[in-house]
């Protein structure tokens, strides 16, 4: 379970972006981002997973506190590997690795978490097949379809079976059938019961989710 109490995240000070937030979503949970631009939807999933303790404020996963009033409560190295077996990202411009090739980029996370790399590759196909994205496996990801790469995106974020998918915007950029089929996809990682924290501008896509945290803009 993740739980946020009083988390207050700010880049200037005495200027909140996350003002006292209070979350909790449970294992298994779908929880739908929402708010105007700039409201703190990125800032918060940073929090989430791991890359920011944030100012004041705790965030507990599991039960484990992960950070508490701006430092993180676990050391670097482990929190490096946790963030590596816990949380998958999937950003709305799918932050490749474009040097790499499409099998490399979905490998990737698991060769450097459990260090074999055949067996990483072995992985990363069984994702591109799942996301009929084999024929794609040694293309250089620059010139791969919006679509695609989110595919990509999506086999590289599940490659460590992790617990929790964070979602940026995950359909921002892509047009409605490709948007239909990543969210068929999203769907079906929910069902196998994975916790999946999503930011929308979408408010048709607002009832995949089991609720909704809203992020208002500050007065
Ligand atoms: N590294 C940073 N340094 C200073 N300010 C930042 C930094 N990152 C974000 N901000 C500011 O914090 C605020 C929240 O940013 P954030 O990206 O979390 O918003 P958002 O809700 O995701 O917006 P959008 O819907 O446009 O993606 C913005 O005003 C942004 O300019
Ligand atoms: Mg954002």
């Amino acid at each position: 379970m993740i739980r946020l109490e009083n988390f207050t995240k700010e880049y200037t000070r005495d200027k909140p972006i996350l003002d006292y937030v209070n979350l909790v979503v449970s294992r298994g949970e779908w929880c739908m981002i929402t708010g105007p631009s700039g409201t703190g939807k990125t800032t918060l999933l940073f929090v989430l997973g791991f890359l920011d303790p944030g100012n004041l404020g705790s965030y507990c996963l599991d039960d484990r506190l992960i950070s508490q009033d701006g430092r993180f409560a676990i050391k670097d190295k482990e929190l490096a590997l946790l963030r590596m077996k816990k949380v998958g990202f999937l950003f709305q411009d799918s932050r490749l690795l474009p040097y790499l090739n499409v099998l490399d980029n979905v490998s990737f996370p698991h060769w450097l978490y459990y260090g074999n790399r055949a067996e990483a590759k072995k992985k990363a196909m069984f994702y591109l097949e799942a996301f009929g994205l084999e024929a794609l496996k040694t293309r250089k990801v620059q010139g791969l379809s919006a679509g695609e790469k989110h595919r990509v995106a999506l086999a590289r974020a599940l490659i460590n079976e992790p617990e929790i998918i964070l979602a940026d915007e995950p359909t921002g950029n892509l047009d409605g059938l490709n948007s239909q089929r990543l969210m068929k996809h999203l769907q079906e990682i929910h069902d196998r019961g994975t916790t999946i924290i999503m930011v929308t501008h979408d408010k048709s896509l607002l009832s995949f989710g089991d609720k909704e945290f809203s992020l208002n803009k500050k007065v």
